[in-house]
């Protein structure tokens, strides 16, 4: 939204869709735009099912006049992930609420009762166009709006009894004819932020938060539910009057001033490093250059600020640097994330490893370790490719702590209402910190009374800002689908944490200090993982025909070999599994014989006599298994075809394994023609459940 900023509708589409492209790794099925046309109230739409680059090649082609100036303009757009109807235009966003666009929309989220409200309103004769849960919310835009006809209703009012109507999560941005110049934006679940970008300097860095009084909720509690919008009442709700600090320049003067609302900073990042995140029931009017805050439920009786809700929210300036989420001299972001990996492992060690003195250091952590000491169970909670991190660190934990350590993937630990307790201590680990399912898991245990730790890497993030305490991982921002950076520093975060809380243990000061060396030396050693590259790319040339590949390892390489498997399925579309070699004869050697492609992991710790045994158990049935194994080990055998890894100690060889296996998949991937970054039918962040 511009105010008094004078722009052409040309730089504007061109925002928009930037701002598209730079959140493509999110995973997305088609793309749109709504910008106002020439009539006033009227809109257009450009809409695309595929890639940004076809919607943008759509606005070149059009005769819309692009060259037109404006200094008020409120647009919008999206990338659709398609969760009610496939990908079509007509499903893709922006989404109207009827042929004259009343009201226009995006929503990343879903509405659990889209379908109750569906039939309410096509009960009251509205036409749906599309089989998206978002059109319902724009036809009860609609609806309210024109149930009030001649009464005066606020766009935030209006927008404040659409939402009470809504089950499920949303972020939302809605733009109305009716409400020309103005823009409300609000969320529940599901990311976002408001950038602020102004010539002039602010006068505030913070915007305070207006509850809801109580005249205005009981007038709204009337739409309280589906079949209560058939007698929607006539009399218009009382106006709240807003008493929210708004932006002002210093001077008082009406400034140009510029507002981007986004669901990731990446967006908008080239435009301004200020951003305010917005919390769930915030809602947000942008109007004349001002920007207030409201929420949804109203302040509690007798509490001057709601218990959950802050009074105010600050403008933040970003650190994130635009060439952070550029490709650079690679072809694709996760080829990149692989490459950095020798930096981004440093990073998340950066002024937490002391190497001179063997020690470790997590602020975010350091008020709850003696909390976390005393708990009898520790529960790991995530999802992917953050669950694998889990996996492979827990026998490190268990070591060090002595703390029993469950480790549960999100979806299920809430499928089954996993019994959680007041002294538990739940850690949440997430690359993206929004992922819906981690995020249900943690309210839930927050509900619960547990102490919830986070390990994530979006500084800013719902999990960063729900848990009580917790470690980002630094890593850097992760564009490609496939995690490959983040996953090898959340095992370097966990394996800190597990290393801080056991220093008051002596006995194992030898142990720690062992670990700590091998951090040292890791970032060197990870750089000679990537020398293998030409040699993982000739390896991948053998496989790329098969239609399957086993990938087997035991203890601390049983993740690495889930790991690994889940990259190879996810980008090469090539069926994989990761098996616990030790589990080989109770089913999956059914499927060995000389045509399955096999990689073992035998890399030198105590397990690998057993390990030797299933590479014994595979060979007896012709298969000729490919070895990953350390540099200048002689036991294996010459024949063998082999992935040689520098040695380090049990618990760290997985950040050295899992690389080979990143590199081959990302060629099995490039062989196979597929779009490494974004594979079909996955996003980066799952923000649905
Ligand atoms: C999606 C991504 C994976 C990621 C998983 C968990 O499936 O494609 O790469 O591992 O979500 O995401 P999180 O952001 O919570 O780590």
């Amino acid at each position: 939204c511009n105010f008094l900023k004078e722009k052409s509708r040309k730089e504007i589409l061109e925002i928009l869709v930037a701002g598209l492209a730079r959140q493509e790794y999110r995973g997305y099925d088609s793309a749109g735009v709504c910008i106002d046309g020439d009539k006033p109230g009227s809109v257009v739409f450009f809409k695309e099912v595929g890639k940004v680059a076809g919607l943008r090649k759509q606005i070149a082609a059009s005769t819309f006049d692009v060259e037109k100036t404006t200094i008020a303009q409120v647009s919008i757009a999206h990338t659709r992930w398609a969760t009610h109807g496939p990908p079509s235009t007509t499903n893709c966003h922006p989404v109207r609420s009827d042929p004259n666009s009343d009201f226009v929309i995006v929503h990343n989220g879903i509405v659990t009762n889209s379908t109750e409200l569906r039939f309410v309103l096509q009960k009251r004769g509205f036409k749906f166009e599309t089989e998206t849960d978002t059109e319902a919310v724009a036809i009860l835009a609609k609806y309210i709006y024109d149930s009030h006809e001649g009464a005066r209703l606020t766009f935030t009012d209006l927008v404040k009894a659409v939402l009470k109507e809504l089950e499920g999560s949303f972020a939302f941005v809605f733009k109305s004819k009716h409400f020309p110049n103005e823009v409300i934006t609000a969320r529940r679940g599901s990311p976002l932020l408001v950038g602020v970008k102004t010539d002039k300097k602010l006068k505030v860095d913070f915007v305070d938060v207006e509850f809801a009084g109580q005249d205005n909720e009981k007038q709204l509690d009337n739409l309280s539910s589906p079949s209560a919008l058939l007698a929607v009442p006539s009399p218009s709700p009382k106006v709240l009057r807003t008493q929210s600090r708004a932006f002002m320049s210093e001077d008082g003067l009406p400034q140009p001033i510029e507002f981007f609302i986004a669901s990731d900073a990446a967006a908008i990042i080239e435009h301004t490093k200020r951003v305010l995140y917005l919390e769930d029931d915030d809602i947000a009017h942008i109007a004349e250059g001002e920007l207030h805050i409201h929420r949804l439920r109203r302040q509690e009786e007798g509490s001057q600020t709601p218990s959950q809700a802050a009074a105010t929210r600050t403008i933040e300036t970003l650190e994130l640097e635009l060439a952070a989420i550029m490709k650079g001299k690679f072809d694709t972001f996760m080829q990149k994330e692989i490459y950095e990996q020798p930096e981004s492992v440093v990073n998340t060690m950066r002024g937490r490893v002391n190497f001179d003195e063997n020690k470790i250091t997590l602020g975010g952590l350091r008020a709850y370790l003696p909390i976390i000491r005393r708990s009898r169970r520790m529960v790991f909670i995530a999802c992917g490719t953050s669950y694998h991190s889990c996996l492979a660190t827990r026998a490190i934990f268990e070591e060090l702590t002595e703390i029993p350590i469950g480790i549960e993937l999100a979806s299920d630990f809430l499928d089954r209402k996993t019994p959680i307790f007041r002294d538990d201590v739940v850690v949440f680990v997430s690359q993206s910190g929004e992922t819906a399912d981690t995020i249900l898991a943690l309210r839930y245990c927050l509900e619960r009374g547990a102490l919830c730790v986070g390990v994530v890497n979006t500084v800013g993030s719902t999990l960063s800002r729900e848990t009580h305490c917790g470690v980002h991982i630094n890593a850097g921002p992760e564009v490609g689908v496939a995690s490959t950076k983040a996953y090898t520093s959340q095992y370097i975060a966990l394996l800190m944490i597990a290393l801080q809380l056991s220093e008051d243990r002596i006995s194992f000061t030898p142990r720690r200090g062992q670990i700590i060396m091998g951090l040292h030396a890791l970032p060197g050693q990870i750089k000679k993982v990537l020398e293998l590259d030409k040699t993982l790319e000739q390896l991948s040339a053998t496989i790329v025909k098969n239609t399957s590949l086993l990938l087997m390892g035991r203890g601390y390489q049983h993740a690495t070999c889930l790991e690994g498997a889940l990259k190879i399925k996810e980008i090469s579309y090539m069926h994989s599994e990761g098996i616990l070699a030790g589990e080989l004869k109770h089913g999956p050697l059914a499927l060995v014989d000389e045509n399955m492609p096999v990689i073992i992991v035998m890399t030198q710790d105590s397990l690998y006599p057993k390990v030797q045994s299933a590479y014994a158990q595979i060979t007896a049935r012709k298969a000729q298994p490919i070895v990953l194994c350390n540099e200048g080990d002689e036991g294996i055998p010459k024949e063998c075809k082999t992935i040689r890894v520098p040695k380090t100690i049990d618990c760290l060889q997985g950040l050295l394994n899992i690389i080979p296996l990143q590199i081959l998949s990302y060629h099995l991937a490039v062989k196979n023609g597929c779009d490494v970054d974004f594979p079909r039918n996955l996003a980066k962040s799952v923000t649905v459940e």
